[in-house]
This record gives C-alpha cells, structure tokens and sequence, in this order.
C-alpha cells in the first residue's frame, strides 16, 4: 500500500547516508530516516580524518552517537570506511613521508583500535575503499599503495577480522558498473585475496549512476559481481542527469531544469536498479541497498561537482518523487 515504507517493502535491507549531526537536529529527515530504512551508513562522520583529526587524537563522539542511535532504532549500521585516500588526514601524509614503517604500523593499530571499540556494533565496514584506478583496472597509487605496496589491502582486511570476527568486510568502489575494465581488476584482486585466504566477505559497489548508463550494462557486471559468491551491497546509490567527469570531479551542466518526463525516466531507472539486483544478486548474497543522500536538498552531488541536480528519492521539499515509487516498485 501507499504507505509503506521501502523497508516494509523490501526483502534485503534498505540503507541511507547520514549525518549524525543533522539526524538529531531534523525531525523530518529522522521520520524519514526510520519509515524507510533499516539500514544507515555515516556519510563522512566515521572516516579517517574526523576519527583521527591529529596525531595521537582519536575524536570517537559522532560515532559513538551514531552507535547509539542506530542500537535505540533498531538499525544496522555500517563502517564507512577505514581506509580510503581522501579520507587520510593530512597529518598521516606528513608523517608517512617522513617514516613508512611508522604507516604500516599505524595501519595496524588504527584499525585494531577502532574496529575492536565497536566489536558487535558495527555490522560491516568499507574496509578499503577506491583502491582502484578510474580507468585501466590499476590499483590506484595512492598514498597507501605506495608506500605499502598492494599488502595493504590484505592486510587491511586481516586487521579489521582480528578485531571483529563476525563482522562483514567490504572492498568498495565506484564505476564496477560501468568500466569494464576497473571491474575486471577488482573481481581478480578478489580472487586473489580469497586464494591468500584474507577474509574478505562483500563487495560494495558505489553505483553513482547517470541516466545515461544502459541497463544492459548495469545487469551485465552486476552478474559477474555476484559470481564472485561475495555478499554484494549498492552502497551509494543516486541517479544524476547531467555529466560529470569522475577524475577531474568539473561537472558539466546538460539540464538547468528538471521536468515531470525526466522524473519518470529516473523513477524508471530507479526501479529498473532494485530489479537488477533482486534478479542476478541471489538472496543469500543480497547486502542491501544504501541510498547516498536521499533529499535532493541534501545531495553530495551538487556542492562537489558544482551542479544543480535531482539524483535522490525525495525532493527538496523533502516529497518522496517518482524515483521514489519507482524504485519501491522494484522491490
Ligand atoms: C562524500 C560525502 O557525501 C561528502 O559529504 C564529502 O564531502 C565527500 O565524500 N564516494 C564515497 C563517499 O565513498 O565517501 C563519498 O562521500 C562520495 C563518493
């Protein structure tokens, strides 16, 4: 009926992106937040640089009320993410350069630290994210990688397991569903992870998707993401309309306007996305579903690419659009 919520409707979980702040100062965002989800992941509250803000200062306030909110509501909260190049803060860089053995070792104790205090409290956490290349299927050269070499990633992973057996263990990124080739890297980095016996669990794919992106496409790598046998999670689902170029991060603005016509498309695409993965991702294997931002007034979208988009469910009035009966459908 009209009234349910997505997570009433959906058989595999239903996530969104918050702002832990904000979640308890907007009672709007919060009703929605609890009609629809059951599922929340922080969108910058829990990365290295607002865990870690300076050397020898761990800040765990945000997450520890992202903890709490998420135990009084009976959600699942996920980690994101532990180690991410532009969530290194820039004290780690300085460091690093000066000292590489000092990084390995803080890798360790990082993750061991952080993963250990919310043992049984965070289900799952983005262990690595982005480690691959936009394009090429490289792993990226990031500060990790090179001074680490690609063993960070295994041992990442190996850390994050010691300190939380039961926890889920994510590689995440983005374009797997559109770039063949960053998709071809990552599925053999997971075989070679699970044939060093490294505990890695899921696979989150960002799913930043365009309007432009085929579906046939999307179902394509989608099959060959589940083939891996991993637990698959759309970890940041949006759907934009205009262009943006992922390596320079300079969008390109194609609409300055949205239309009733667009609006179906998008609902169109939303529900074409929650079928997708309910047809090729098997049940035993179906993580959930994260919306990254699910207002266009709170959209990451538009400040950091310099547009002016609609790619959520709900408007900037805060009404649930086409979008989101589509994708509801889908389910
Ligand atoms: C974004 C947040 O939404 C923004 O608020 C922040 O300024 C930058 O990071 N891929 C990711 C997310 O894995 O962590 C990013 O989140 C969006 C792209």
């Amino acid at each position: 009926s009209d009234d349910k919520g997505l997570k009433e409707v959906s058989s595999f979980p239903i996530g969104g992106a918050v702002e832990i702040r904000q979640v308890l100062q907007d009672s709007s965002l919060r009703s929605i937040i609890l009609n629809n989800f059951n599922s929340i992941t922080a969108t910058s509250d829990m990365k290295m640089y607002a865990i870690a803000p300076r050397d020898s200062v761990y800040n765990w306030d945000k997450a520890d009320s992202l903890v709490d909110f998420s135990q009084r509501n009976d959600l699942r909260l996920f980690g994101h993410t532990l180690v991410w190049h532009s969530g290194t803060p820039r004290w780690v860089f300085q460091k690093a350069s000066e000292d590489s053995v000092w990084l390995g070792n803080f890798l360790k104790t990082y993750i061991q630290e952080y993963v250990g205090r919310y043992k049984g409290k965070v289900a799952a956490w983005d262990v690595v994210n982005e480690g691959f290349d936009t394009q090429g299927g490289e792993y990226r050269e990031t500060l990790w990688y090179n001074k680490l070499g690609k063993e960070y990633i295994a041992n990442a992973f190996r850390y994050a397991h010691e300190a939380d057996p039961e926890a889920d263990l994510f590689y995440n990124d983005f374009n797997l569903e559109r770039d063949t080739a960053k998709l071809n890297g990552v599925l053999k980095m997971i075989e070679e992870l699970k044939a060093d016996n490294v505990p890695i669990t899921g696979l989150g794919v960002q799913m930043h998707l365009r309007m432009d992106i085929p579906d046939s496409l999307i179902r394509e790598s989608v099959r060959k993401m589940a083939a891996t046998g991993l637990k698959i999670h759309f970890s940041e689902l949006d759907i934009i309309f205009n262009r943006h170029d992922d390596t320079r991060g300079g969008g390109e603005q194609l609409y300055s306007r949205v239309t009733p016509e667009m609006l179906e498309e998008q609902a169109q695409k939303y529900e074409t996305v929650a079928q997708i993965y309910r047809e090729e991702v098997p049940e035993a294997q179906q993580f959930g579903i994260t919306f990254w931002d699910f207002t266009d007034r709170d959209t990451w979208i538009n400040p950091f690419f310099d547009l002016k988009d609609w790619p959520t469910i709900y408007d900037s009035e805060l009404q649930p659009k086409p979008a989101y009966y589509g994708f509801r459908k889908g389910l």
